[in-house]
């Protein structure tokens, strides 16, 4: 990539008063989190992730499920976040506003230390009972997995969102709004393939707001954002906090 590119939105990230930034798997991956849509290792390698996300998968196999998000949960726990993550902390403190929008169930913005980052599909550190949704922090552990609702006595869930299901709409909404004022938009690290949250960036660019793709691979929304920087994104968001405001991270 053009250092010249990298220099012209970094210009504009100085400038800009009103950022948002919508992150996906792609930016824990530095951190050694797998992303959806890559094969999975070991003992979860024969099962497509998009497989084991839905309801359906849960009503079949509870068990499965829930293992499937105790292993992940056990990566989650032991990943640190990556200078991609730190980034966005400092451009969030650097800027008069930055919403942070993440479809990550990691929390590994929130370790980073970024504040209220909307979280459109929920957080893996969250339990929820499959019939009322009760919000649950402890359980009794038996024999039986998934445990089960204190209150209810229904299956635990982790609180995610599932393919298929709905998005919190306080969230959305929330998302959305960020999209339709910002002045510069990123989408960083996302396959851009799951709506609603694919359809973000596209709603800062109907307002007319520059937007930055960051992915080492071309996404569908590729051909339509204003910038592609072409790399990783634990890379390529120090050297624009660098080339802004000359902060080293
Ligand atoms: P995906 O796994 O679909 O896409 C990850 C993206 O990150 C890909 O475009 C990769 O090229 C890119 N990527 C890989 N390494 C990267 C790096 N070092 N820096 C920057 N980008 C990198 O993940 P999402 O787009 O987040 O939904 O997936 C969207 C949703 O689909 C997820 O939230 C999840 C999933 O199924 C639910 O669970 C509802």
């Amino acid at each position: 990539m053009e250092m010249g590119i990298l220099q012209e939105v970094a210009d504009l990230l100085r400038r800009a008063q009103r950022v948002a930034v919508l992150t996906g798997a792609g930016i824990s991956a530095e951190s050694g989190v797998p992303t959806f849509r890559q094969a999975q290792t070991g003992l979860w390698a024969q099962y497509d992730p998009q497989e084991l996300a839905t309801p359906e998968a849960f009503r079949r196999n509870p068990r499965l499920v829930w293992e499937w998000y105790a292993w992940r949960w056990q990566l989650v726990s032991q990943a640190e976040p990556n200078p991609g993550h730190f980034a966005l902390v400092e451009m969030a403190r650097r800027l008069p506003r930055l919403t942070l929008i993440t479809q990550n169930v990691d929390g590994l913005h929130q370790r980073a230390g970024s504040q209220d980052a909307i979280e459109l599909h929920g957080n893996l550190q969250r339990v929820k009972c499959y019939d009322h949704a009760h919000a649950v922090t402890t359980w009794e552990e038996t024999a039986e997995i998934p445990p089960r609702c204190p209150i209810c006595g229904s299956l635990l869930r982790p609180d995610v969102v599932w393919f298929g299901e709905n998005l919190p709409l306080a969230a959305l909404d929330a998302a959305f709004a960020a999209a339709r004022e910002c002045d510069l938009f990123f989408s960083i690290g996302t396959s851009a393939l799951v709506h609603p949250a694919a359809s973000i960036p596209l709603e800062a660019l109907r307002a007319q707001a520059p937007v930055v793709e960051i992915n080492p691979e071309r996404t569908p929304l590729t051909h339509y954002v204003t910038y592609f920087l072409m790399g990783p994104s634990g890379q390529l968001l120090p050297q624009l906090v660098q080339l802004a405001w000359g902060q080293r991270l």
